[in-house]
């Protein structure tokens, strides 16, 4: 039977983020703001690596896709138009017990507000009322005014802002469908139950590319953008056995997809979604040709005029944050002592390489690594660390998933070589130090797969 829980806790995941500033809880000085973060060093380099990796997948290396950045706050009539002033809700339960609210199609995931905390509803004292629908769009007003004609919406998605895009994108980027529009940006939800650390937030950081295509091709595309993205997740060294393909049911669906498949990833609290592709087919041209008077149609060279569907990747870069962060995360006993190593594909780890002068307080030592560190910065996001023992510096490294140190010692001071420790085998070699910029570029292009893999 598959598996349906990582070996690591999701407890284990925030201890190590808030221990290597990773991730804070924001407004902490303050109390808190319910599951709301704050991204330290490293959780920031994290994240960039993550952006530029789906740019680089969607837009860099592509000919059918252009990249757009659309503005946050947009007209509320786009809102109506996109089904999610009526639509974009959650089943809400209150509990006139303990005053808690859950949503009530996840109940089996909440917790309730009685010791010893059951599901809620599962003990004799729990009340639930009956669902109610919750609008999930956070409101806010443009202007000085604050009446309902200034109302306004902080978006839930950044798609909207692709399909109201539609006619500019498509008569200046010298496309034709099928074609697709990607952009990265900052989406708001009040999640009635956020938690599970990053992977339920109520602000996060969507990447959603929009793919416009001939109708009779749609499901063809649906197909292939599955396909590509699960690749790309196994691409960011994601083990294997920790993905699947859930395709929705009828009833599960959105009001605007006609097809849904979610790429699930095995997170601690189960098989989640990680990322959701979509064939929205043509719901969101359709209903923003008919609310705004301009008609979003692809017209052919002929003449030929048709509506577009639009197939539908979009993950949050915080899943994928969870997910990398849990699928690295490993312990392990090394001679005497014990280590925490987040074993993370090169290509995504926060900081490629660390160099460590031995014996900082000699000058030899010390000028040397710090040289060598002024060269490699200038290619790779690369760290200098002269605090404390060796060990302990190592140690600080595998934490964060450094994949590779270089050391200066004594023996650089006689024959101009480094040694380089590898993080995941802790096999040390020696390395001219000349060469060093060109083993790590080399070291970066090399292929790798998780050790943990099965
Ligand atoms: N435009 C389609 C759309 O927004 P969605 O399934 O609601 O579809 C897409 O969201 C992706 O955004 C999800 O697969 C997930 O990766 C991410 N996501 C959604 N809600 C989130 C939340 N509250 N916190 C973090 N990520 C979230």
């Amino acid at each position: 039977m598959a598996e349906t829980r990582q070996p690591v806790t999701m407890d284990t995941i925030v201890s190590l983020c808030r221990r290597r500033g990773f991730v804070f809880p924001s407004s902490e000085i303050y109390g808190g703001l319910g599951s709301t973060y704050d991204y330290g060093h490293y959780g920031v380099l994290l994240k960039n690596q993550i952006r530029s990796l789906w740019l680089r997948a969607m837009v860099q290396e592509r000919d059918d896709i252009v990249a757009l950045d659309s503005a946050i706050i947009l007209n509320p009539a786009v809102w109506e138009a996109s089904g999610h002033v009526s639509g974009f809700t959650d089943p809400l339960v209150d509990c006139r017990t303990c005053k808690l609210r859950f949503r009530a199609d996840q109940l089996e995931l909440a917790s309730c507000g009685r010791k010893p905390s059951k599901r809620p509803g599962e003990t004799p004292d729990c009340d639930l009322t009956e669902p109610r629908q919750f609008n999930l769009m956070f409101e806010t007003h443009v202007g000085a005014l604050q009446d309902a004609s200034s109302a306004a919406y902080l978006r839930p998605e950044t798609a909207q802002g692709i399909f109201i895009n539609f006619k500019n994108v498509s008569q200046l980027a010298r496309r034709k469908p099928p074609f697709g529009i990607a952009q990265v940006g900052k989406s708001f939800r009040n999640e009635i139950t956020p938690g599970n650390f990053l992977f339920r937030v109520r602000e996060f950081e969507q990447m959603e590319m929009e793919f416009f295509v001939p109708p009779a091709d749609a499901e063809e595309w649906y197909a292939y953008w599955i396909e590509q993205r699960l690749s790309w997740h196994r691409s960011l060294g994601l083990r294997e056995s920790n993905l699947r393909v859930r395709e929705h049911s009828a009833e599960e669906r959105s009001h605007y997809s006609s097809g849904t498949s979610d790429i699930e990833y095995l997170y601690p609290i189960g098989w989640q979604e990680l990322e959701g592709v979509a064939n929205r087919g043509e719901y969101d041209l359709t209903q923003h040709t008919q609310h705004s008077g301009t008609k979003l149609e692809w017209i052919d060279p002929d003449g030929g005029r048709y509506t577009p569907h639009v197939i539908e990747p979009a993950v949050s870069i915080e899943r994928i944050f969870v997910a990398l962060l849990c699928d690295a995360y490993d312990e392990e006993v090394v001679g005497d002592r014990e280590r925490t190593v987040l074993r993370l594909h090169p290509k995504v780890a926060p900081v490629k390489a660390a160099i460590l002068p031995l014996i900082p307080r000699d000058e030899g030592m010390a000028g040397r690594a710090r040289a060598l560190y002024e060269e490699l910065r200038r290619h790779h996001v690369v760290e200098h660390d002269e605090g404390g023992q060796i060990g302990r510096r190592y140690r600080r490294q595998d934490e964060i998933g450094t994949p590779w140190a270089f050391t200066v010692d004594e023996q650089t001071l006689e024959d101009e070589t480094v040694t380089v420790r590898e993080r995941d085998s802790l096999a040390q070699e020696r390395l001219p130090l000349s060469g060093v910029r060109a083993w790590l570029d080399d070291a970066l292009e090399r292929d790798w797969r998780s050790p943990q893999s099965d």
